[in-house]
C-alpha cells in the first residue's frame, strides 16, 4: 500500500443530490468581442442568414451549455432592452458606461432568442436594476412573454416574433454591491427594489416555474459580504428563488499551489452563502429554502495588462481575451468539481463567458474558432455530469498552500445516472511534480470495467491553444486504470483534470 495513494469509497445509498442541467449554464455580454466578432459577424464567410457564426454554433453546441445568461453583467446595468429591439437599422448607437464601448444594438433580444433556439440553450435574462426599476422590468417581461393583445406583445408581434420567449429564469440586476456598478446601491435599497420588482413580475406571471435570483455579493471578499445577502434576503425570502454568487480566479504573485487549491475558496464561499440562506430562513421561520445560482465562475487574470490597444468607446474591443493554460484548465475543472460537489444547493451556475471574453471559445473576425483549453473540462462535466451526485470524502495525501494551508492533492467528485448504472469520477491531482495513485472503492455500484479513462495534462503546464494551433491542447486517453475486486485503480498524472467513465 502506496503511502501517497489517495482513496474515497463511492456507494449509491449516499448521494449528494441529482444535478441540475442549470448547472452547465454559461454567460454572453455585451462585452469586448463576446457578442461582436464572436457569436454574431454577418460578414463572416460561415455566418447564417441571421449573422450568426455557424462554427461558433457548432462548438456551443460541442460544448453542452444550458441556460445562457445574458445580456450583463456590468453591461445590464445601463441597459436599455427597448434599443435592442425592432429594426436593426433604426437601433440607437449608445454609450455602454460598464465598458466604455459603444454598444451598436445589431445585436439584441430578438437574436439571443434566435441564437439560444440553434444551440438548444434555455433564456436567463437579466433585468437592470441599476438605473431602472419596477416599471422597466414589467414592460420587458410583458415584451418578452405576453403571447399577444397588449401594446408591447404586439410590439414583439410587429418585430416579427410571433411565439413569446418564455423566459422562466431571471436575474434581479447585477452585482449592485459593488461600488463599480452603474446604480451601485446599499442592501437595504436594493432589498426593496429586488422585493418589488419581484412581486410585480409575478403578479404578471404567477406560474410556478418563473425563477428569479437576487443579486448576492460580488465576491466573497467584498467587506458587506453575508451582511449583504442576510439583509437581501431578509426583503425577498418569500419572492425569490436564488440568490447569486460570483466568482473569478487568478494565480496571485507566482503563487502557483495557492491558484491550484482556488476550489477551496469556492467550496467555502457555497458554503457560508448556504448558511446565509438558512440562517435568515430560520429567523423567518420559513420551510422554504433558498438556492445558489453561481452565475458569474472562471480564471480571469484581471491583473494582466491587456496586450490589445483599446480606445475609449471604440465598438466590440478586445478586452478580457484571456488564453487558459493547461494549468488553468485544471484549476478550471476543479471549480467544476466544486460546483458538483455542492449539487444539492446550487442549482444555476454560469461559466462567464461563453465566447472570446474569459471564454471557452475563442474567435478572429473573418477567421477560425476554436477551442481554449478550459473547454474540454466543461463539456465532458456537461456531458458526463448528469445524474445524482455522489458523496465523496477523499483520504489523500496534502499539499501546503500560503492561502489556504494544508490542501488535499486530490479533489473529486462522482455522478451516477440512476437509468444505465454508469458512474463517472471527476477527479484532479493539484500536485504539479507528482503521480497521485487513486483508489475508489464501488459500493453497491453495479459497474465492472472502465469505458474511458481521459486526462488532460502536459509536460507543458503552460501550453495553450491558438489560433495557429487550436489543438495543441487535448485530453488524451489513458491505459492501465481497471476496476478488481469491487475497487477502481487509477493513476493521475501530475497537474491533471481525469475524466474515469464506468459501466
Ligand atoms: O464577466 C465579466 C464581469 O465580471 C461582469 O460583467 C460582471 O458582472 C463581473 O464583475
Amino acid at each position: 500500500m502506496s503511502p501517497r495513494t489517495a482513496r474515497f469509497a463511492l456507494d449509491p445509498a449516499f448521494a449528494v443530490g441529482e444535478v441540475d442541467p442549470r448547472l452547465f449554464g454559461s454567460f454572453v455580454e455585451h462585452l469586448g468581442r463576446c457578442v461582436y466578432t464572436g457569436i454574431y459577424e454577418p460578414g463572416h464567410p460561415g455566418a447564417d442568414a441571421e449573422g450568426l457564426r455557424q462554427d461558433v454554433l457548432d462548438l456551443v453546441r460541442e460544448l453542452g451549455t444550458t441556460a445562457i445568461r445574458y445580456p450583463g453583467g456590468n453591461f445590464v446595468s445601463g441597459y436599455k432592452w427597448e434599443d435592442s429591439v425592432g429594426p436593426r437599422d433604426e437601433r440607437p448607437r449608445r454609450l455602454d458606461l460598464a465598458w466604455r464601448s459603444t454598444e451598436t444594438n445589431r445585436f439584441g433580444l430578438s437574436e439571443y432568442i434566435d441564437f439560444l433556439r440553434k444551440v438548444g440553450g434555455e433564456p436567463l435574462l437579466a433585468v437592470n436594476l441599476g438605473t431602472r426599476g419596477v416599471q422597466e422590468a414589467l414592460e420587458l417581461q410583458e415584451y418578452a412573454n405576453h403571447p399577444g393583445g397588449t401594446a408591447l406583445s404586439d410590439l414583439r408581434v410587429s418585430h416579427g416574433d410571433k411565439d413569446p420567449f418564455g423566459i422562466r429564469l431571471w436575474c434581479l440586476g447585477n452585482e449592485v454591491d459593488g461600488d463599480w456598478q452603474t446604480g451601485h446601491k446599499t442592501a437595504e435599497e436594493y432589498g426593496r427594489l429586488a422585493a418589488e420588482t419581484a412581486r410585480a413580475m409575478r403578479q404578471q406571471d404567477w406560474r410556478e416555474d418563473l425563477k428569479l435570483v437576487a443579486c448576492g455579493s460580488s465576491g466573497q471578499g467584498m467587506d458587506t459580504f453575508a451582511a449583504w445577502e442576510s439583509t437581501v434576503l431578509q426583503h425577498t425570502y418569500d419572492l425569490v428563488d436564488y440568490i447569486s454568487l460570483h466568482a473569478y480566479y487568478e494565480e496571485h504573485d507566482g503563487d502557483r499551489d495557492s491558484f491550484l487549491a482556488s476550489a477551496v475558496d469556492m467550496e467555502s464561499f457555497i458554503e457560508n452563502v448556504v448558511a446565509t440562506c438558512d440562517h435568515v430562513g430560520a429567523r423567518l421561520k420559513s420551510k422554504k429554502r433558498i438556492n445558489l445560482s453561481f452565475d458569474e465562475w472562471n480564471v480571469w487574470y484581471q491583473k494582466r495588462p491587456n496586450p490589445h490597444p483599446v480606445e475609449d468607446w471604440q465598438e466590440a474591443p478586445r478586452i478580457l481575451e484571456d488564453v487558459y493554460s493547461v494549468t488553468d484548465a485544471v484549476v478550471f475543472g476543479s471549480l467544476l468539481i466544486a460546483l458538483l460537489r455542492h449539487a444539492d444547493r446550487v442549482t444555476v451556475a454560469c461559466l462567464a463567458q461563453l465566447v472570446n471574453v474569459i471564454a471557452p471559445i475563442m474567435t478572429e473576425p473573418g477567421g477560425p474558432a476554436w477551442r481554449q483549453t478550459t473547454f474540454y473540462p466543461f463539456a465532458q462535466a456537461s456531458r458526463y455530469g448528469r445524474g445524482r451526485v455522489l458523496q465523496v470524502n477523499v483520504d489523500s495525501p496534502t499539499y501546503e498552500t500560503k492561502a489556504f494551508g494544508e490542501v488535499p492533492l486530490l479533489h473529486a467528485t462522482a455522478v451516477v445516472d440512476d437509468e444505465t448504472g454508469a458512474v463517472t469520477v471527476f477527479a484532479v491531482n493539484r500536485s504539479r511534480t507528482e503521480a497521485l495513485p487513486l483508489e475508489v472503492g464501488l459500493l453497491g455500484l453495479a459497474v465492472g470495467e472502465v469505458v474511458e479513462h481521459s486526462v488532460l495534462a502536459d509536460d507543458d503546464p503552460e501550453a495553450v491553444n491558438t489560433a495557429d494551433s487550436p489543438d495543441r491542447v487535448t485530453p488524451h486517453t489513458v491505459d492501465g486504470t481497471g476496476i478488481e475486486d469491487g475497487t477502481l485503480r487509477a493513476t493521475l498524472e501530475p497537474l491533471s483534470w481525469n475524466v474515469i467513465r464506468l459501466a
